[in-house]
């Protein structure tokens, strides 16, 4: 209607939609009008395309990638870098899933290089058979049917006995046998004097998962770090089956209302592989170097600008 007003007839409307249209242009934003700029100078449709994918998506997808992509072992050192400077005492790590022993020989030495193989044990456990079939449905893999193949993963035992003490680490434990027989006793006994700080659960099924906690749940201390290797990569990390399954189980009341499982953003990046062990009360807690609070504690006013 208000085209007819502002300009009648035919050539009018064309104006009209014109002039709309480039003010629809100038309205997006820098990049986008400077690409619409390129796709002129630019002749057909494959050199504008190959540009974009490799001149534009490209380096994107590395910046971002560079920044943001989760690495298994950053969250290694900054776990045991916060223990050693702000805790006493002794503590583990405890992995579930060794296979070869890729992940633990990682963590082993990352004990060694910071200093810190007197006071933390690491210990593993496995069959050493490979992956068990499925044991219940929230196991599998439901996108493809592309489920772990019985055997898939099967770890040398002696050969990894052999790597440790030829390399001398004495904080090393490596226990064979299916989770629910291996994580016995004695395990859980030593776990007094070394309480978890990480526990890295790579078994990849949510039955294996569930024996892990089943066994565990009441010697995790407070602020714990949990990893799960496999979180984002079954079914896309449906609350469904996988590791997955069991975060959301423990976080809707498995072991209890007051148990729960926090999501830690600053370790898992993009992931959700990273959770922090958290269960009010009571619960074991580890013993701190120095606490930061006193009754004297005050942060003096400043003046009234954002900086500190
Ligand atoms: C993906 S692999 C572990 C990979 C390993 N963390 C690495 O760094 O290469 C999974 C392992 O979990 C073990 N596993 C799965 N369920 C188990 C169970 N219930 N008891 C013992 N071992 C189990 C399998 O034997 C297999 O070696």
């Amino acid at each position: 209607m208000s085209l007819t007003f502002r300009s009648p007839g035919m050539a009018g409307s064309r104006t009209a939609a014109a002039e709309d249209a480039g003010n629809y242009a100038a309205g997006r934003p820098l990049p986008v009008r400077l690409l619409k700029l390129l796709s002129h100078v630019l002749p057909g449709e494959r050199l504008k395309t190959a540009f974009y994918l490799g001149c534009i998506d490209l380096p994107r997808r590395m910046v971002r990638d560079a920044l943001f992509a989760f690495y298994r072992f950053d969250h290694v050192y900054a776990a045991l870098r916060q223990f050693g400077a702000e805790y006493t005492g002794g503590a583990s790590i405890l992995e579930f899933g060794t296979s070869d022993g890729y992940a633990f020989a990682k963590l082993l030495y990352a004990t060694r290089y910071l200093g810190l193989e007197s006071r933390i044990a690491v210990h593993t456990f496995d069959s050493f058979e490979g992956m068990p079939p499925p044991a219940d449905e929230k196991d599998r893999e439901w996108i493809a049917g592309d489920d772990w193949v019985a055997g898939e993963f099967k770890g040398r035992y002696e050969a990894l006995q052999d790597y440790c003490r030829k390399r001398g680490y004495r904080n090393a434990h490596v226990h064979r046998g299916r989770f629910d027989q291996s994580i016995d006793a004695a395990v859980l006994a030593s776990l007094e004097q070394h309480p978890p700080i990480l526990i890295w659960v790579d078994c990849d099924y949510y039955s294996s998962t569930r024996t892990v906690f089943e066994r565990l749940i009441d010697r995790i201390p407070n602020g714990c770090i949990l990893y799960f290797d496999e979180f984002d990569n079954l079914n896309y990390g449906s609350r469904l089956t996988g590791e997955a399954r069991m975060v959301h189980e423990i976080n809707h009341g498995l072991f209890g209302e007051n148990t729960e499982l926090v999501l830690d953003p600053r370790l898992s990046l993009h992931s959700r592989r990273i959770y922090r062990f958290v269960r009010v009360p009571p619960n074991r807690m580890l013993t701190l170097r120095r606490g930061e609070n006193t009754s004297t504690r005050v942060r003096w006013r400043g003046d009234g600008s954002p900086l500190p």
